[in-house]
């Protein structure tokens, strides 16, 4: 294990007010953890974005069915690129809400755009991609 630095950092108090109330709600019991945990996140999101390997990950997507051509539009969307993506879960929420996981492998800028057509897709109200990946291929 390498040694331990403590450092200082300036911020807004309300902001700090609402990170504390964030992390506690999460299960952290001090800021130190929940801070190194979000830089690894941010480490981690940072090699994605250089990588020019394979990555795989999840695309969640939680809408509506019944605005519009959503479910039109997702299904082409899918099946237009059914290279990269391997497999989905649709779960009927209830009568109108549906969530869907899409899971996906392939260039990490090639999933971002899929993911970002998917999300944007009108109709969606929430939607999250999470790529994972060994920093080794596969
Ligand atoms: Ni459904």
């Amino acid at each position: 294990m390498t040694e331990l630095v403590r450092f200082g950092v300036s911020i807004d108090q309300q902001l700090l007010h609402r990170f504390d109330q964030a992390i506690a709600t999460t299960g952290y019991t001090n800021r130190s953890e929940a801070i190194r945990d979000i830089v690894r996140n941010y480490l981690v999101e940072q090699e994605w974005a250089s990588s020019e390997g394979e990555v795989a990950g999840t695309i969640t997507l939680l809408y509506d069915h019944h605005s519009g051509n959503l479910t039109a539009a997702l299904n082409e969307l899918q099946h237009q690129y059914f290279r990269q993506i391997i497999s989905s879960i649709h779960v009927h929420l209830d009568p109108d809400n549906c969530l869907e996981t899409v899971v996906v492998r392939g260039n990490p800028d090639e999933l971002k755009d899929i993911a970002g057509r998917l999300i944007s897709i009108k109709g969606v109200k929430h939607g999250r991609l999470t790529l994972s990946s060994t920093g080794k291929g596969f």
